[in-house]
C-alpha cells in the first residue's frame, strides 16, 4: 500500500520535472535603430512589457542596434551610414556600448526603453545621461566608448551580425522593415512581421512547437484544455502504481 503511493508520488515528481524544463528558451534577435519610430513603439509598448510581465522565462533577447545602416569602405576605412544620419549612428553606438558593458538583460532593457521613449530628433543631445542615471549605468564610460574607436568597432560588429542574421547575402539591407526579428538565428520576413504585429500570440505559437509544459502566459482565459498533455503521464503513473501494488 505504501509502496504504491510512493511510486505514484515519484512519477508525479518526474512529470513536474519534465514540465518545468526551461532549456527550450527561444532566442530572438531584435534588429532596430535608435531614431526609428516603429522600433520605438514595438520595443517600448510591446516587447518590454511582454518580456517583463509574461515571457521572461521563455525567451532570450539579443538586441542589435545596427538597424538599416550600411557599411562602405572609403579610404581604406569601413564607414557606417545610418538611415537617420550621424545623430542616429551616435545613438546606435551608445546602445552598442551599453549592450557590451551592461548585464543583466533587464538593465539593458531599462536603458533602451528609456532612451527610445525620450529621444527627440530635433534635439542635438542624445538622452544618454538621464537614462544612464536612471539605470545606474556609468555615463562617463559609455560616452567615452560611444565617442571613440570602441563604439565604432562595436557598431561594425553589429553590422556584420546583421548581415549574416538578417540577409544571408551581400545585398544592402535597405529592403528590411524595422524592427526585424530572427528566431533561433533564422530569419523569415513573414515570421518577423507576425511577431512584430501580433507578438504575444505569434510567440505562443512558436513556444508551443517544442514545449511540453503548460505556459501560463499563453493560456486563453477559457481554455481548460491546456492541462490535457499532463493527463496521459498521470494516468500511466497511476497504472504503474497499480501494477506494483
Ligand atoms: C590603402 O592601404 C594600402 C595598403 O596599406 C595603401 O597602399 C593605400 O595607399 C591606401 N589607400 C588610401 C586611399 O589610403
Ligand atoms: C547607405 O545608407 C545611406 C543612408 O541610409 C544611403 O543614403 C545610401 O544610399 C546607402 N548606400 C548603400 C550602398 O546602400
Ligand atoms: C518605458 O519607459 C516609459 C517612459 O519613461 C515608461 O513610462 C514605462 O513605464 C517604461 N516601461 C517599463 C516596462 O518599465
Ligand atoms: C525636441 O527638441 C526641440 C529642440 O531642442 C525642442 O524645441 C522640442 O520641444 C523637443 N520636443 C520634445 C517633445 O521634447
Ligand atoms: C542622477 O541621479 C542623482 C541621484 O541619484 C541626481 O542627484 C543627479 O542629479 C542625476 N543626474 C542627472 C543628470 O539626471
Ligand atoms: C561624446 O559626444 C557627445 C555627442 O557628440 C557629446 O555630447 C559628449 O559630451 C561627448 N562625451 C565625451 C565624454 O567626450
Ligand atoms: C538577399 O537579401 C535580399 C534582401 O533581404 C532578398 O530580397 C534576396 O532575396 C536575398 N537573396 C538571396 C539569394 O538570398
Ligand atoms: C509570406 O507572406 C506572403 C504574403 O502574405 C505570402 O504570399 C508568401 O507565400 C509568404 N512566404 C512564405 C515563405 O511563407
Ligand atoms: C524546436 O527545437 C528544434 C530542435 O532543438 C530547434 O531547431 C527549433 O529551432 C525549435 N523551434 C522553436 C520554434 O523553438
Amino acid at each position: 500500500m505504501n509502496f504504491k503511493v510512493n511510486l505514484f508520488v515519484i512519477f508525479s515528481f518526474l512529470t513536474i520535472f519534465v514540465i518545468a524544463d526551461k532549456d527550450n528558451a527561444i532566442v530572438l534577435d531584435i534588429l532596430y535603430e535608435t531614431y526609428c519610430e516603429n522600433s520605438k513603439i514595438f520595443i517600448t509598448k510591446t516587447l518590454y512589457p511582454a518580456y517583463k510581465n509574461k515571457f521572461i522565462d521563455f525567451i532570450k533577447i539579443k538586441f542589435n542596434p545596427f538597424g538599416k545602416a550600411n557599411m562602405t569602405i572609403l579610404d581604406n576605412q569601413t564607414m557606417v551610414f545610418c538611415e537617420h544620419g550621424e545623430k542616429e549612428c551616435y545613438g546606435n553606438k551608445v546602445h552598442a556600448c551599453v549592450l557590451a558593458s551592461t548585464t543583466p538583460l533587464n538593465k539593458q532593457f531599462e536603458f533602451i526603453n528609456c532612451t527610445l521613449s525620450k529621444v527627440n530628433i530635433s534635439s542635438s543631445v542624445y538622452p544618454t545621461s538621464v537614462c544612464a542615471n536612471e539605470s545606474n549605468i556609468d555615463i562617463v564610460q559609455i560616452e567615452k566608448c560611444a565617442n571613440g574607436t570602441e563604439g565604432t568597432s562595436l557598431l561594425l560588429n553589429y553590422g556584420r551580425d546583421a548581415k549574416s542574421l538578417f540577409e544571408g547575402n551581400t545585398t544592402a539591407n535597405s529592403a528590411l522593415t524595422l524592427p526585424s526579428i530572427s528566431v533561433n538565428s533564422k530569419f523569415s520576413v513573414n515570421e518577423s512581421a507576425l511577431l512584430v504585429n501580433n507578438f504575444d500570440s505569434s510567440l505562443c505559437e512558436l513556444l508551443l512547437v517544442n514545449s511540453t509544459e503548460e505556459i501560463k502566459a499563453c493560456k486563453l482565459p477559457s481554455a481548460a484544455s491546456t492541462t490535457l498533455p499532463v493527463l496521459p503521464v498521470v494516468i500511466i503513473s497511476f497504472i504503474f502504481s497499480k501494477l506494483y501494488q
